[in-house]
């Protein structure tokens, strides 16, 4: 089949989170099942980008309301990636160095999925499936089944996959012009509450909604974040299909960025030659437990409560752990992680930025892995860190729940919690120090998480049988 993926982020071209990671990995098993799979985004100034060999595929220019455009294609030209990439090139809305967070990123996002359509449309022989990410691609289904400029494309199917239902990327109808001309009565493909939402707009015009676990699918019934009659409502058209992840860059037996490469076999080893690097790096002591958290430093993650967390750990359970966080993002929680630094003398110690060197070096280097998310779609640190030996302290919630067992139940072998709330964090963070004491209920569940198959080819097959089941 060909199947074209269309999303804002895709790993190493750009990644700001777990979206890139799956952009990144899945179209390339796809390919590897002997599908002709492709990834289309924006292009923007990354590394990758003046590191790589492209070649032009086409050149055309569409309009924005108003605003006519020039666009160009490029893809590039070694299959590095597995997959083919194609990126794509407006001057004055898609050259820039982030992927989001400017002012005007309705007007970047729509224009991006205008410019796919316009060259979709050019395509001799159209893809048998459409797959948009998030709420930046949420507009190409309607896009596609209902502007009369893209009727050629009204009949592929779509799979919209939510990564995030927090984010729908809503904006009012003052900006209705950006969108290519569509019959007026068909408004309510494309508004919720009031607005032009093209999450909201995804889930009502693609064929199939996928969203990243089960357990999530189930919680977007009850709170997400103003669609949940929505997703009742198309409930029949929605299914969890787990993420997967990547070996071929997540294996501590050859991650470049390790210290020190180990396996099942030799994992006390290499953990602690890792852990040594980390420690030395930043002044923590090898001989405690070492507790990392990595991710967006948002409520959405549960970082507003690690400083209370941390604070309450020492002084119930004592200064017998140390903890890393590597992370940015709200102000506010950066400045109240930062503030422990006063308090927690060798114990405690961050990273403010995105390193993602540093993140590969702390899932080797640490013994357990914090996650107190109050929302978890899927969620890859766990899974990530189970690879390298790293027992998960997560919240059951979402993705978290669905991929970790809890030490209690008959084969468990990570530490789960009910509340994003800092007492049950806290009692979580004392049951992981009794565990780490015992040495060799300690090894048997690292040696257990290393041999987990979180890989994507169970996943990968699942969404091939759903594009298949359109035909
Ligand atoms: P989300 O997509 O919601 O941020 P995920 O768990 O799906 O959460 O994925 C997060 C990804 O981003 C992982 O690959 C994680 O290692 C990475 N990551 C998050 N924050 C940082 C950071 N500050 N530095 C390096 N990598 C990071
Ligand atoms: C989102 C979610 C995260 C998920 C990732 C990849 O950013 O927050 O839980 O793992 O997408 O699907």
């Amino acid at each position: 089949m060909q199947i074209v993926h269309i999303s804002a982020e895709c790993y190493p071209v750009a990644k700001v989170g777990g979206l890139g990671d799956v952009v990144g990995s899945l179209p390339r098993f796809q390919s590897e099942m002997g599908h002709q799979s492709s990834v289309v985004m924006p292009m923007y100034r990354t590394n990758y980008l003046y590191t790589h060999d492209w070649e032009v595929v086409h050149k055309a220019s569409s309009n924005l309301g108003h605003w006519w455009f020039d666009y160009t294609v490029i893809k590039e030209k070694s299959n590095a990636q597995g997959f083919s990439l194609y990126l794509v090139d407006i001057n004055g809305l898609l050259d820039r160095e982030k992927v989001y967070g400017y002012e005007d990123d309705v007007e970047r996002f729509c224009a991006f999925q205008i410019a796919v359509a316009n060259w979709l449309s050019s395509w001799g022989s159209l893809p048998h499936v459409v797959h948009v990410h998030d709420h930046h691609a949420g507009l190409f289904p309607f896009i596609m089944q209902h502007t009369y400029a893209f009727k050629k494309l009204q009949h592929i199917p779509t799979v919209v996959t939510i990564h995030n239902a927090q984010y729908q990327g809503a904006f009012g109808w003052d900006k209705t012009m950006y969108l290519p001309h569509w019959d007026s009565w068909k408004r309510g493909m494309l508004e919720w509450q009031g607005t032009i939402n093209p999450l909201a707009s995804a889930i009502k015009c693609a064929w199939k909604v996928t969203t990243v676990s089960h357990s999530y699918l189930d919680e977007l019934k009850f709170m997400s974040n103003g669609l949940e009659p929505l997703f009742e409502f198309e409930k029949g058209k929605c299914m969890g299909i787990i993420n997967g992840i990547d070996y071929q860059v997540w294996d501590p037996a050859i991650d470049n960025y390790l210290t020190e490469n180990y396996a099942v076999n030799d994992v006390e080893k290499g953990k602690l030659r890792n852990k040594e690097i980390i420690c030395k790096q930043f002044g923590l002591d090898l001989n405690k437990p070492l507790f990392i958290f990595i991710g967006r430093l948002v409520g959405e993650k549960g970082a507003d409560l690690l400083p209370q967390v941390i604070h309450d750990s020492f002084q119930h359970i004592g200064r017998k752990m140390n903890f890393l966080v590597l992370g940015s993002g709200d102000k506010e929680v950066e400045s109240g992680i930062a503030s422990l630094k006063k308090i927690a003398k060798a114990d405690f110690n961050e990273y403010i930025g995105y390193n993602e060197n540093l993140s590969h070096l702390m899932y080797a280097a640490a013994d357990f892995l914090l996650m107190p998310s109050r929302v978890e779609p899927c969620g890859l640190n766990q899974l990530y860190a189970m690879k390298y030996g790293t027992i998960p302290v997560v919240r059951r919630t979402g993705g978290l729940k669905d991929t970790v067992v809890d030490i209690g139940e008959e084969g468990g072998y990570g530490i789960l919690f009910n509340h994003a709330a800092v007492g049950d964090i806290t009692q979580a963070v004392y049951r992981a120090v009794e565990t780490y004491q015992q040495k060799e209920t300690l090894h048997t569940i690292r040696k257990k998480i290393m041999s987990l198959d979180f890989s994507w080819n169970r996943s990968a097959k699942e969404y091939v049988d759903l594009y298949q089941s359109f035909y």
